[in-house]
């Protein structure tokens, strides 16, 4: 199952805007206390973009650090693809824009939208290309600008989510950590657990929808807590299943950062000591397809990963959608 030659991840970055609003600022905006929220999610602050910001100007400034660290030459990249569920603009994706922001060659681009698991399914999709052979090296991103479609009077949400972004630059040339299979799926059934309704082909903009905030995202957060958890479980399980390995094989578990209860939760089903898991949501709440490369990235640069080591990376997300990666540091 393991590829002959896998998809390495040559170099990584990541970005968070320097405006960092704690819970207790927070509470003074929104009907809610640090208490509350630290309590229920783990989180005690999260960075927000500055208005002018766009999530492609988040995506530059990982992308710059990836590309450094990855020590390749721009012209080397031939494929970038961006997840992300807030794009710039509907269309051109946030890919193209970023092309052109660093300077690129005039290679493919394109968005991928599976929310939190966004950067997996990018991984994934990027392992594929470049196994054709038609694409030698992929700058994949995940970036977001939650705060821009977040309903700052609904206290159930906006409190959750962060801004962020992380970017990896992988080929199957070079050198860096192995990335050893993929398990993606999703359910579409009920897409009203999480969705932004307003906006699209069904619910084009009108004054009306503006007046009811169809704009923002909305969340049956019970639900979600529970199918994440189980999600993810399944992933994991389905990926090792895949590899004929066991949990006890592997030493890091790096998932979506979302909620520390959820992360807590998995860690007892899939019978893992918590100090396995990496976790950075205390700081940055969750970051949707930003969260689960600004954790590698926070991680490999505290060297909380060591050479040789075998990850798992598993998140989940609107769609609903999941995603696990399994990785050789
Ligand atoms: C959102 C979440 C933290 C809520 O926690 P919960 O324990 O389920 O809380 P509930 O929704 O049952 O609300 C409990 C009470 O807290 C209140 N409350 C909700 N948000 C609040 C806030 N920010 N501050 C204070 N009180 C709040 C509710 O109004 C409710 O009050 P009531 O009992 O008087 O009606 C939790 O469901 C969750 O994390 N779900 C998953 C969300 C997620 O990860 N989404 C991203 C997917 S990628």
């Amino acid at each position: 199952m393991i590829p002959l030659i896998p998809t390495r991840i040559l170099g990584m970055g990541s970005f968070v805007p320097p405006n960092c609003v704690d819970n207790t600022e927070l509470s003074k905006r929104v009907d809610t206390s640090d208490e509350w929220i630290r309590t229920r999610t783990g989180i005690l602050e999260r960075c927000i973009a500055e208005d002018d910001q766009a999530t492609s100007d988040l995506a530059f400034e990982a992308s710059v650090s990836a590309i450094r660290d990855a020590d390749v030459r721009p012209e080397e990249i031939d494929l970038v693809i961006v997840a992300t569920i807030t794009p710039d603009m509907a269309f051109p994706a946030t890919a193209c824009l970023l092309q052109h922001k660093l300077g690129l060659g005039k290679v493919a681009c394109f968005d991928l939208e599976a929310a939190c698991s966004g950067f997996l399914y990018a991984l994934d999709v990027a392992d594929g290309m470049l196994a054709s052979g038609r694409y030698s090296c992929a700058l994949v991103v995940g970036a977001e600008k939650m705060s821009s479609i977040l309903d700052w009077e609904d206290r159930t949400t906006c409190v959750l989510f962060g801004d962020a972004a992380g970017a990896a630059v992988v080929s199957k040339k070079g050198k860096g950590p192995e990335l050893l299979g993929f398990q993606c799926g999703a359910d579409g059934s009920d897409p009203s657990l999480l969705h932004k309704p307003g906006g699209g082909s069904r619910m084009p903009a009108t004054s009306e929808t503006i007046l009811k905030r169809e704009h923002f995202l909305k969340m049956n957060g019970r639900e979600i807590f529970k199918s994440a958890v189980r999600v993810m479980e399944r992933a994991v399980r389905e990926l090792l299943d895949k590899h004929s390995m066991n949990m006890k094989e592997v030493d890091h578990v790096i998932p979506h950062q979302a909620n520390a209860r959820i992360v807590e939760s998995l860690a007892q089903r899939l019978e893992v000591p918590i100090e396995k898991f990496f976790c950075n949501l205390d700081k940055y709440g969750n970051t949707s397809a930003a969260s689960v490369p600004l954790a590698i990235d926070q991680g490999r640069k505290e060297k909380k990963f060591t050479t040789g080591e075998v990850g798992i990376l598993v998140a989940f997300g609107a769609g609903l959608t999941w995603s696990a990666t399994l990785v050789r540091f």
